[in-house]
């Protein structure tokens, strides 16, 4: 897999996360800020005034007034009945001074016991003795009351004497706008754009990957093509290219590697013994063991390969793997003589796919060891050639037969 594309699925994947936490939060916070106001906006609240002649609103508040039936100006509005009583109209308003809608509003009037109201506009009124309750109509559509406006509402009222006071009580509750509370539209912001930065990530994710797997498999068959052709110089390691790849594989995934890892590790495992191409085929084929000259110049296959690969940008450490695969976990190994995890890991699955491979196959100089003795010399070599952790792995595919020997 290219380098370069396979960080910006990395970074595309981080963004994925991101982006998705940010819209739980986001989410989270926008149900958290809905929840509070739905509580303030549940509360019955009260308002009372005492006295207040004319319209005298008070600011941050639901102020009512009315007018009194005889007023400054002299002009009346109330009347005698015979009996002496007095008849009178009084005019309410309930002016909304608050940055929220009053609703389900309910105005409560004390009156004396024998008051009685004769007839009445704009509102619903209950008297029970001296209380009075006034409610909205909807014919006079004041259910709601908007922030700065006002609802008139009045009745004739009969009492033996005018009234110039009345007290009241306005219970209602206040309706708060969500989007003039600035930590919903804030919530509500953050949300918005990380499912949208999520809902982008997501689509240019699959898009990636579709374009990467079709790369990946023309990547492939040029592997492919190579493995092929490094071990049909050799009769007796034939297939070897495809059996460690494959084996490399299974251990990295017994290792608990993901899917990612596994695939390119399987590349790695094609292309270990490319430098094989640069060493002499007399060398390669010969049916008998090597001689120590012939030996250092079958080692050499290890740098040759890495010059081989040195400007090969396809696959990630691909260069590396070639170049140590024969490094041995206690430094005894060539071509550097590299000790533990100063040998990558990925030479260090394929060092142990390697000799597996070795030991299982038939070589021109002697026959395939059986499952026993494998077993033995892994356990043997564990810690010494092999990291033990990859050998581990390897054991456990031998002992329960995944890979079969
Ligand atoms: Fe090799």
């Amino acid at each position: 897999m290219k380098n370069k594309r396979k960080k910006i699925i990395t970074r595309v994947k981080v963004w994925i996360k991101v982006s998705l936490a940010f819209a739980v939060i986001g989410l989270a916070g926008l149900l958290s800020v809905k929840i509070v106001i739905d509580i303030e906006n549940s509360k019955l609240l009260h308002f009372e005034n005492k006295m207040i002649c004319g319209l005298q609103p008070e600011s941050d508040r639901v102020n009512v007034t009315y007018l009194i039936p005889v007023r400054s100006d002299g002009q009346k509005n109330c009347w005698q009945q015979d009996d002496g009583s007095w008849g009178a109209q009084y005019d309410f308003y309930i002016s909304n001074n608050t940055s929220a809608t009053v609703k389900q509003w309910c105005l409560n009037l004390s009156l004396s016991d024998n008051a009685r109201i004769d007839s009445s506009w704009n509102g619903v009124f209950i008297q029970n003795e001296g209380n009075v309750s006034v409610t909205s109509t909807e014919e006079a559509s004041n259910t709601e009351i908007i922030p700065t406006g006002n609802v008139k509402v009045g009745f004739v009222l009969y009492t033996d004497e005018l009234l110039d006071s009345i007290d009241f009580t306005l219970v209602c509750k206040l309706y708060k706008n969500f989007f003039e509370n600035f930590w919903f539209v804030f919530f509500l912001c953050l949300s918005g754009l990380s499912l949208l930065t999520f809902a982008v990530c997501v689509i240019l994710y699959f898009l990636l990957k579709k374009q990467s797997a079709a790369s990946d498999a023309q990547i492939m068959e040029l592997i492919k093509l190579c493995a092929r052709f490094i071990d049909t110089r050799d009769q007796y390691t034939r297939m070897h290219s495809a059996h460690v790849a494959e084996y490399s594989k299974q251990i990295a995934k017994v290792m608990g590697k993901d899917a990612d890892f596994q695939e390119h590790i399987f590349f790695l495992g094609m292309l270990h013994d490319i430098g094989k191409v640069l060493i002499p085929r007399e060398i390669l084929c010969k049916a008998a063991r090597l001689d120590d000259e012939e030996w250092e110049e079958m080692k050499l296959h290890t740098l040759y390969g890495a010059e081989v690969l040195e400007d090969f940008n396809g696959v990630e450490n691909i260069r590396e793997a070639a170049l140590y695969h024969h490094e041995r976990f206690d430094g005894n190994g060539y071509i550097f003589g590299l000790k533990g995890e100063e040998i990558p890991l990925e030479a260090r699955i394929i060092c142990v796919a390697d000799a597996f491979d070795a030991m299982a196959t038939d070589r021109s100089y002697r026959k395939h060891l059986s499952k026993e003795k494998i077993l033995e010399e892994l356990e043997k070599a564990r810690g010494l050639q092999f990291d033990p952790e990859v050998a581990d792995a390897m054991i456990k595919l031998i002992n329960t037969n995944e890979i079969p020997c």
